[in-house]
């Protein structure tokens, strides 16, 4: 369990407490860190997934020690039943169940489109139906593209370069549309880069952290996509999911705003692949450069102002404190680790 500093969560507690709360794709990374955060402010939370990008390893540990307060549901979000069970009588739903990844949605752009667009749309539906009060969708800084400006600030122009990045943009339109044609409260969180424990490896569509983590700690070069130059914005898991429960819990009314949630600093993934070598000691592993993928973007780097202003947001974690935490885990016993898929 996360520790969150008790000045930015305990505020919250009181939007929580007692109450009941919806989170799709909660089986999933950042999802895991989610339920842990709600339960820890006294939520009762269903989590909706099909598990189809993840193990049901972490949630088992957590119904194992909240029985009465955690509930799964093992299905997709394209079942109206089953969405409609689990969002009943949720004052907040937290939308994060998608399929994630740049290259998946260039391998398969109808999967990715169905899941996190159309698979959208119904969770509002499945919302409204039920009268929850609010929805925060995991939005993502993909909805930048290629800007040349930077930071990215929320006011600019979306350019979504693949399929995973228009599938997102649609996504918060839809939560903008549904704020304005039915009063639903909604909020979408740009996420930018996050990492962190249980993030998954061991797959084509995995992560660039935990990528290197996997090839370093076996004793592999990792593989830069490019010449390493390319920058992002990191953020530590804990904080996408404090934001996240600030979003699903701050008093003020919301109407489809759109938030960037990063650290507000970029690092080169060559620095990245360079970072996690010197912890784990082998700097010898010099890196292997591959053509850039397709849909990749150059640089990322978010304006987190409005974070601040509207959620009280703050990155409490930084990347080096972060990569730190993220190895230690790493190099704990296997039983605590997810599969990758
Ligand atoms: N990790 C990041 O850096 C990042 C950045 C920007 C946005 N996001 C978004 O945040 C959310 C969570 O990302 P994550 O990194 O935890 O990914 P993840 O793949 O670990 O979590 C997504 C979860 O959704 C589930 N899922 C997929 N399709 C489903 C369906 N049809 N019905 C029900 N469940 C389904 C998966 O099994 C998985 O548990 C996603 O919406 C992702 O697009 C993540």
């Amino acid at each position: 369990m996360m520790r969150y500093p008790a000045e930015l969560v305990n505020p919250l507690r009181r939007s929580y407490e007692g109450h009941k709360v919806c989170v799709t794709g909660g089986a999933g990374f950042i999802g895991g860190h989610l339920v842990d955060g709600l339960l820890a402010l006294g939520a009762s939370v269903t989590v909706i997934d099909d598990l189809s990008n993840s193990t049901l390893a972490h949630l088992a540990e957590q119904i194992e020690n909240e029985t009465a307060r955690l509930r799964f549901v093992h299905a997709s979000i394209l079942e109206d039943a089953a969405l409609a069970e689990a969002v009943e009588g949720c004052r907040v739903v937290f939308h994060l169940a998608a399929l994630g990844s740049v290259p998946r949605s260039i391998d398969n752009p109808e999967r990715t489109w169905t899941v996190n667009a159309t698979g959208t749309m119904r969770v509002l539906e499945a919302a409204r139906a039920a009268g929850v009060r609010r929805l925060v969708f995991a939005a993502s800084s993909a909805a930048y593209g290629e800007t040349e400006r930077l930071p990215k600030v929320e006011s600019m122009a979306p350019c979504p370069r693949s399929p995973y990045a228009a599938s997102k943009v649609a996504g918060e339109q839809l939560f903008e549309s549904w704020a304005h044609s039915y009063g639903l409260e909604t909020v979408s969180l740009r996420y930018f880069n996050v990492f962190g424990p249980r993030q998954p490896a061991g797959s084509a569509y995995a992560a660039v952290v935990p990528r290197f983590c996997e090839a370093i700690a076996a004793g592999q070069r990792p593989v830069i996509y490019g010449d390493g130059e390319q920058t992002r914005d990191f953020t530590f898991v804990a904080c996408a999911a404090l934001a996240t429960m600030q979003a699903g819990g701050i008093e003020r009314p919301l109407a489809g705003e759109v938030v960037n949630i990063g650290s507000g600093k970029r690092v080169s993934i060559g620095e990245v692949a360079r970072q996690i070598a010197e912890a784990y000691d082998r700097t010898d592993l010099v890196p292997e450069h591959q053509p850039v993928r397709a849909g990749d973007v150059r640089h990322s780097l978010a304006d987190i102002t409005r974070a601040r202003e509207l959620l009280g947001y703050q990155p409490f974690i930084a990347m080096p404190e972060g990569l730190a935490i993220t190895i230690d885990w790493a190099q704990e016993p296997a039983k605590n680790h997810q599969p990758g898929h």
